[in-house]
C-alpha cells in the first residue's frame, strides 16, 4: 500500500462508520461467535476509558494531600511506597535503580488495561487513540517534568520516546558523520572513560569502523580512589573520583576542548562511579570555550532523579530511561533534543520507519526521495511497530511524577528524597565498612568508596565500593541475593571490582541499611569459608 492510499485507508478508519468496515471478526474463534460479534468501541470511548482511570487514581491520592514529603520524613514516604509499590508480593527488594526498578502500580494497571484492551481491539481507529495518549499527553506531561512546560514548542518536537537510553545514545554516536556535522579527520569529540559503553565503547567501535581519525576521540580520565591529581594529570584532562571542588571536574574537562571540538558527551551521573557532575557549569564554561560545541547528557542516572529543568541547564540533547529511577514502564526510554540550538538537525537518524500514528516522515511533509526529516526532535520516534502499552504508560511515569497522582510529589522533592537515600547509604557505609576494612575512617572513605564522598553535591545515591582482596564482588552480588533478597550490582570499572547500591524512592530508608548490614554480613560469611567465592565472575554496568 503506498503511503498515499494508506493514509486514505487510515483516514477512512478514523472516519464515523471506519470501525465497521475492519475485517477481524471473521478470525472469531467459533461459528456462534461470529454471528454475534463484540460491540467495536466506539471512536473516543479508549481514551475516555483511560482518562477516567487517571481521574480515579488522582481521586484516591487526594488522601495523602496532608503528607508534604520533606526528604527525611520517612514515615511519610513509606506510605507513598506502601501504596505504590506491592512490597508484600516482592520476593526480592531491588536497590538497583542504576540498572532496572520495580514499576509504580498505576504504571503496571495502565500496562495491563491497555494489553487487554489491544487484545480485543488492533484497528487503526483504537491505536490512533492509544497514539494521542502516549505521543500527545504523555509526552505533554513529560515535557511539565523536565520543566519545558512553559517552551511553546510542541512536545513531540523536543522529546521522542524510543527503547532505552542505549538506543537513544547511539542514535547520538551514530548519526553526527552521515549528517555532516562531524569530520572525524579534522574534528574531536570528548567523552568520559566512566561513560556507560553505549556513550563510550560505542565511539570507539564507530571510530575503529569508521576509520575516524587518530585524534577524533579525546578522552576525560578519572583516576579512580582519589582525592587529587597532578597539576600534569589535571593538564592532560584527569579528574580525582573524590573531587574537592568543581574545578577539580572543569579545569581538566576545559583543557581537552578546542576550536575543533565538535561535542562533549557526559553521563550526567555515571553509573560507574557515582559522580554527579556540574552540568549546568559545564554548559556554560564549555561554550565559553567553543560556543558551538554540542553537549549530550546522557541521563540514565538523571532521568527521575534530579529536577532537571532542561529549560535553564541548556544541555543540547539528553537520553534517559524509564525503566530506572522514574519507576517507569519497561524498556521505554527517551531523547530530548534542544529547539533551541537546533539540536536534532545535527543527527542523521539510523532508523527511517513511521511512528504511533503509523505515519511516515512524508505524511508530515518531508520528502524521502529529497533526504527530507524533521528537523526536530521527531525524526527519531519513526521505529514502527512498537508496544503502545508501555508507551501509554510512560503518561503515567509523567502524572505521577508531577504530582498528579500522589498530591506533593513534585520533581525537587523525588530529587531531594533519593538524596537524602544517598546520605542513609553513605552513613550505613560508614557504620558498617570498618568490620570488613579496619583502616577505614570517614576521612579516608574515598580510598574505599568510588563515589564521591567529600562534596556531597557531586553524588545523588549511586554508590560503588571495594570488596576486600579475593572477595569477588558478583558473588557478593549473588549471596546478597540468595541470602537476604536484595538486588544489588556488581561491576569491573578500570581494573576495580566493585559493588554498587543505587536507592530511589522506591526504597524506605531502612532497605538502605538492610542492604548495607547484608553485604557485610555476607562478606564475613565468605571470608571465613561460610558462603563460596570465585563463583560469580559476570559484571553488569
Ligand atoms: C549512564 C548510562 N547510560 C546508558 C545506560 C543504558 O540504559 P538502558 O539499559 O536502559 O538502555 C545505562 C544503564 O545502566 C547507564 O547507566
Amino acid at each position: 500500500m503506498s503511503h498515499l492510499s494508506r493514509r486514505q485507508f487510515i483516514g477512512a478508519a478514523l472516519g464515523v462508520g471506519g470501525v465497521a468496515m475492519l475485517p477481524g471478526l471473521a478470525f472469531t474463534a467459533t461459528a456462534q461467535k461470529a454471528e454475534t460479534p463484540p460491540t467495536p468501541a466506539a471512536i473516543g470511548s479508549v481514551l475516555d476509558k483511560i482518562k477516567s482511570q487517571i481521574e480515579q487514581w488522582k481521586a484516591e491520592g487526594q488522601q495523602f494531600k496532608a503528607d508534604p514529603l520533606d526528604p527525611e520524613n520517612d514515615e511519610q514516604w513509606d506510605r507513598l511506597v506502601n501504596y505504590y509499590f506491592d512490597r508484600a508480593a516482592f520476593s526480592c527488594i531491588s536497590v538497583n535503580s542504576a540498572n532496572l526498578c520495580p514499576s509504580l502500580k498505576p504504571v503496571d494497571q495502565m500496562m495491563v488495561m491497555v494489553q487487554q484492551m489491544l487484545g480485543k481491539d488492533i484497528s487503526f481507529p483504537m491505536r490512533g487513540e492509544l497514539a494521542k495518549a502516549s505521543l500527545g499527553y504523555g509526552l505533554g506531561a513529560v515535557k511539565d517534568w523536565f520543566g519545558l512546560g512553559s517552551s511553546d514548542v510542541k512536545a513531540d518536537f523536543l522529546l521522542a520516546l524510543v527503547a532505552n537510553s542505549t538506543e537513544g545514545n547511539n542514535f547520538i554516536n551514530n548519526g553526527l558523520v552521515t549528517s555532516g556535522f562531524l569530520d572525524p579527520q579534522k574534528d574531536n569529540i570528548v567523552v568520559w572513560d566512566v561513560n556507560h559503553p553505549t556513550n563510550y565503547d560505542a565511539w570507539m567501535f564507530r571510530k575503529a569502523t569508521q576509520k575516524w581519525g587518530k585524534n577524533s576521540i579525546r578522552t576525560l580520565q578519572t583516576k579512580m580512589f582519589s582525592q587529587t591529581v597532578t597539576a600534569e594529570e589535571r593538564q592532560k584532562g584527569m579528574i580525582p573520583s573524590d573531587p574537592q571542588s568543581e574545578d577539580d571536574i572543569l579545569l581538566p574537562l576545559k583543557a581537552l576542548v578546542d576550536s575543533r571540538t565538535k561535542m562533549a558527551t557526559l553521563s550526567w551521573q555515571s553509573n560507574e562511579c557515582g559522580m554527579l557532575l556540574p552540568m549546568d557549569r559545564i554548559v556554560h564554561e564549555l561554550r565559553s570555550v567553543n560556543k558551538n560545541i554540542y553537549i549530550h547528557a546522557d541521563g540514565a542516572q538523571t532521568f527521575g532523579v534530579l529536577d532537571l529543568k532542561l529549560g535553564k541547564v541548556d544541555v543540547d540533547s539528553m537520553t534517559g530511561s524509564f525503566h530506572k529511577w522514574p519507576c517507569g514502564p519497561k524498556m521505554v526510554g527517551i531523547i530530548y533534543m534542544n529547539n533551541k540550538t537546533g539540536a536534532a538537525e545535527k543527527f542523521a537518524p539510523s532508523i527511517w520507519g513511521y511512528d504511533e500514528y503509523i505515519n511516515t516522515p512524508g505524511d508530515y511533509g518531508f520528502d524521502a526521495a529529497a533526504g527530507k526529516i524533521d528537523p526536530n526532535a521527531k525524526r527519531f520516534s519513526y521505529l514502527g511497530q512498537q508496544n503502545d502499552a508501555t508507551l501509554v504508560s510512560t503518561w503515567m511515569a509523567a502524572l505521577f511524577h508531577t504530582g498528579n497522582f500522589h498530591p506533593n510529589v513534585t520533581p525537587a522533592r523525588i530529587e531531594a528524597r533519593i538524596h537524602y537515600l544517598g546520605d542513609q547509604a553513605k552513613n550505613a557505609l560508614y557504620e558498617h565498612l570498618p568490620k570488613i576494612f579496619p583502616e577505614f575512617t570517614p576521612k579516608t572513605a574515598y580510598k574505599w568508596i568510588a563515589t564521591p564522598t567529600t562534596n556531597d553535591t557531586f553524588r545523588s545515591s549511586v554508590f560503588l565500593f571495594k570488596t576486600p582482596d579475593g572477595i569477588q564482588a558478583g558473588d557478593v552480588m549473588q549471596h546478597v541475593y540468595e541470602q537476604h533478597k536484595f538486588a544489588i550490582a556488581n561491576l569491573k570499572v578500570k581494573g576495580h571490582d566493585l559493588l554498587r547500591i543505587s536507592p530511589t524512592f522506591c526504597n524506605t530508608s531502612q532497605d538502605v541499611h538492610d542492604v548495607v548490614a547484608a553485604i557485610i554480613d555476607v562478606i564475613k560469611a565468605m571470608k571465613n569459608n561460610k558462603l563460596a567465592n570465585n563463583t560469580h565472575l559476570r559484571s553488569y554496568a
